[in-house]
């Protein structure tokens, strides 16, 4: 079951530009993080030393790049910005690393995407600042070491497991982010409002945090399109009863689960007898990418307590069967673009 194509999606991707805060004050949540990076950007600042290199890790759309851009703003430094499968040979890493400057931030988005050749250039880089080139081949072989400028790394990863051991312990400053609050939420989505023009009550907006997964890449998008419900109505102001109309013809329900969470849970309970089930067979049961199932749909099944991992596969639990039989279920029946 795939999710239907997003006609909005490119112009999603720049209004997220536009929503995402570039200093640390106005990074909502996260308060331990954010409490600890405080201390080590000060520490570097007052060092005047290139801050430790970062690994944050995370599901995605918990913030992870916006916090990238944010700690080299901090440090005062530029940004530089690719990604694991963007780094194909040791050429294009060597070619990054000889050209930072000193006190640098390099961002390596999906870090654990890099493939093994590069990743080894990297070692002697994050501990050394230094690149081990190997030049000639065969008995004439040898490698010439050259220094690099002392720069921070910074990585991320929605899938730390899979980073291997010497990658993970270069990384001096490791930070996960952890699912939102809903007050958290309700905070980054009163930002969001303003900053899109939207006239929304409080109400409005706690509704929608709540529905939102502990996520603010899915809170700003459904402030979006609920936005887009009152715009259409005719009357731009959001209420929580319009908040609610548009959620539920989203097909978000009560608990902020949508139609493909609810896909997952329903073949797993219905097809599989509750489990359990590999992830393999689940993916194609329901005709989706065995990744978006382990890095979209289950952490938050998992954290709420809808499923649990066990060695023999995924199981359903007491509360899941019991949300599938519920009749708010009932009530998000995807309704008209109209209905009120
Ligand atoms: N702590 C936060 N405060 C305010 N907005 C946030 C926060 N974290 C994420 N966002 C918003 O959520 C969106 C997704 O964040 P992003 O950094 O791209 O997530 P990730 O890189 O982890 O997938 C961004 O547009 C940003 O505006
Ligand atoms: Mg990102």
């Amino acid at each position: 079951m795939n999710r239907a194509p997003n006609p909005h999606a490119a112009k999603d991707e720049v209004l997220e530009e536009g929503l995402r805060p570039s200093r640390l004050t106005d990074y909502i949540g996260q308060d331990e993080v954010t409490g600890r990076l405080q201390v080590y950007l000060e520490a570097a600042r007052r060092r005047h030393q290139a801050l430790d290199h970062v690994l944050l890790y995370g599901p995605p759309g918990l913030g992870k790049t916006t916090l990238s851009q944010i700690i080299a703003r901090e440090l005062g430094a530029e940004i530089r910005v690719t990604s694991g499968p963007a780094i194909e040979r040791q050429g294009d890493l060597a070619g990054l690393l000889t050209n930072l400057v000193a006190g640098q931030v390099l961002f390596i988005d999906e870090i654990h995407r890099l493939n093994r050749s590069v990743e080894e250039l990297l070692y002697a880089a994050m501990e050394d600042f230094a690149l081990d080139l190997v030049i000639d081949r065969g008995p004439a072989a040898r490698s010439i070491r050259m220094p690099l400028p002392n720069f921070t790394l910074v990585g991320a990863t929605t899938r730390a497991g899979l980073l291997t051991a010497p990658l993970l312990t270069r990384f001096g400053i490791q930070e996960r982010l952890e699912f939102y609050k809903a007050a958290d939420l309700a905070r980054i989505l009163e930002r969001s409002a303003r900053i899109l023009g939207l006239r929304a009550d409080g109400e409005a907006l706690i509704e929608i945090a709540r529905r939102s997964r502990g996520n603010p890449r899915i809170a700003n998008r459904l402030l979006r399109r609920v936005g887009d419900y009152a715009v259409v109505s005719g009357d731009e102001s959001l209420g929580l009863a319009r908040a609610r109309t548009a959620l539920a013809s989203l097909g978000v329900d009560d608990l902020g689960l949508d139609s493909l969470d609810r896909a997952y849970l329903t073949s797993l309970v219905e097809k599989f007898g509750g489990g359990p089930v590999g992830v393999e067979t689940l993916a194609a049961a329901l005709s989706e990418e065995r990744d978006t199932l382990e890095e979209i749909v289950e952490p938050f099944l998992l954290q709420q307590g809808f499923i649990e991992r066990t060695p023999r596969g995924r199981v359903a639990t007491a509360s899941s069967r019991a949300h599938l039989d519920s009749p708010s279920l009932r009530r998000t029946e995807p309704r008209t673009l109209f209905s009120r």
